[in-house]
């Protein structure tokens, strides 16, 4: 089937956090914007109508894009902008995969409010999930974060004086728009509801969509059954917090099994980053989930809060997700053709942030520190060289550790690659240490995942194979990382036949 939508992107006065009305850019005048719901193998086609003032671009975060590169959306990379009064058509296959992604605008800060969910059915339908209960509903859990400024001249500020210390924190943490009612002045209208029925299950299809903020989420009660994440089924784990980075998505089932009453859900933050202590917001932002029968006043209760630094936590709950593996499903490459090893430096002296990636056989002595915290004139600090395109064969099957260095703090990057689902073979603190590691590699049912979040002071080791012709940012999810240059493109070559190759760019590709 053909799922079509047009996306009005455009002015919305909205007002919260006791703010004056200001305008925000948002789509369909909706925050988040309207969900795309298909079914695997369906075509998905959404029109973009730029009203807005600001160059525009959306990005179909996950999804594959196979045989349709110039749909990706992430600008100067597989499009110039959308510029305003302009249009553009994307068009992509959602096949080969299911469950929750999400759909973003991939140019400047401008994702802060323009956003949503993409949700992937089986081709049965809700009827066809491998996993059990079978879910009463579903219901779209999406975090982000607020700004009272301008999220686009936040944007030029940090870009034109290279210094992320002028991106400021988030003045709230959100679940689907709204704040929750535990800011001051937040009033109740800016509060998300969830209504539920007493034993009946739900799937929570939960998104972060935050800049810069990884997120624990609870809710107070009760407990999680972890089916999926970044669309690939996962082995059922059962955990009572949630940790998730920007750009990743998890699918909870969530059985409304407590005492009739009214119960916070809370997003609060985790980063590790800052050794003096957190300067963001520590107030959780909130939803309500509330019980058919129960009586509208009642206050609800909060969960227990996770640390902002803890760190066991967010690792034992990504650490311990793996694949459900299910027949016909891709496995993870057992031979590798091109290993890579990756660091995030200043680039030369520009100051500009940059990844640097070495092949095996050239990477630096052992003896490297990259958990030191380095000091300005430290080559680990600033590097004279940098990657920016590097060059794949079709199929040819990669490897890339992923080394977190400290730059000033210790903070785990989520690295995000477009156009494939990688496997995670391991990850740790501190150094790689190959033989250490590779004899724990997960070779039978690692996660998959388009982001993956490096431990804080650590390492992750992912493979994939290139089997996807175009062009295909990878990046750090954290918006002021990606605008300092935290990222990299793989040129994936063409195969033999034309299935396998680079499509012409589509009529209407906006110029430059
Ligand atoms: Cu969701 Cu290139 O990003």
């Amino acid at each position: 089937a053909v799922v079509e939508h047009t996306f009005n992107v455009g002015n919305l006065s909205i007002s919260q956090l006791c703010q004056p009305a200001r305008i925000i850019t948002a789509v369909n005048g909706r925050l988040p914007g309207p969900t795309v719901e298909a079914r695997e193998g369906d075509t998905v086609v959404v029109h973009l109508v730029n009203e807005s003032p600001y160059n525009m671009t959306i990005h179909w975060h996950g999804v594959f894009q196979r045989g349709s590169p110039w749909a990706d959306g992430p600008a100067m990379v597989t499009q110039c902008p959308v510029k305003p009064g302009a249009n553009y058509t994307y068009r992509f296959n959602v096949t080969d995969q299911e469950g929750t992604l999400w759909w973003h605008a991939h140019i400047s800060f401008l994702r802060a409010t323009v956003y949503g969910a993409l949700v992937i059915l089986p081709r049965g339908g809700a009827g066809a999930y491998p996993f059990s209960p079978k879910p009463h509903r579903e219901e779209t859990v999406i975090l982000g974060e607020w700004w009272n400024a301008n999220v686009y001249d936040l944007q030029q500020q940090v870009f034109l004086t290279g210094d992320t210390t002028r991106m400021p924190p988030a003045d709230a943490y959100t679940i689907n728009g709204k704040p929750g009612d535990l800011y001051n002045c937040s009033a109740a209208n800016q509060t998300y509801n969830f209504r539920v029925r007493s034993n009946e299950t739900y799937l929570l299809r939960i998104i972060n969509a935050a800049l810069n903020t990884p997120m624990f989420f609870k809710v107070a009660n009760h407990t999680f059954t972890v089916v999926g994440a970044d669309a690939a089924y996962t082995t059922p784990y059962e955990t009572d917090v949630v940790l998730i980075a920007p750009g990743q998505t998890v699918d909870a089932l969530m059985v409304a099994g407590a005492a009739v009453g009214r119960y916070y859900m809370a997003a609060s933050p985790y980063d590790s980053a800052i050794p003096q202590g957190p300067q963001f917001s520590m107030t959780n932002g909130t939803a309500i989930v509330e019980y058919a029968g129960s009586a509208g006043e009642d206050k609800p209760q909060l969960p227990p809060r996770t640390e902002y630094n803890d760190t066991d936590t967010a690792f034992r709950f990504l650490s311990n997700l793996t694949a459900l593996v299910l027949p016909g499903k891709p496995t993870v490459p057992l031979s590798v053709d091109t290993r890579m090893f990756v660091t995030a430096h200043y680039y030369g002296d520009d100051a500009s942030a940059g990844v640097y990636t070495r092949d095996f056989p050239d990477r630096p002595p052992v003896i490297f520190d990259y958990t030191a915290v380095a000091s300005d004139n430290d080559t680990l600090k600033y590097t004279t060289k940098s990657t920016k395109v590097r060059t794949l064969r079709y199929n040819e099957t990669v490897e890339m550790v992923l080394q977190n260095t400290r730059l000033i703090a210790k903070e785990s990057h989520p690295m995000h690659l477009h156009g494939f689902n990688f496997f995670v073979l391991a990850q740790g603190f501190g150094n790689y240490d190959e033989a250490a590691a590779a004899p724990r590699f997960n070779l039978v049912n690692p996660q998959e995942r388009n982001t993956v979040a490096v431990p804080t002071g650590g390492w992750a080791v992912i493979r994939f194979v290139a089997n996807n012709p175009g062009m295909w940012f990878m990046h750090c999810h954290f918006d002021a990382h990606l605008d300092l240059g935290l990222g990299m493109v793989f040129e994936v070559q063409d195969g033999p036949t034309a299935e396998t190759s680079v499509p012409p760019p589509p009529m209407d590709l906006p110029q430059c």
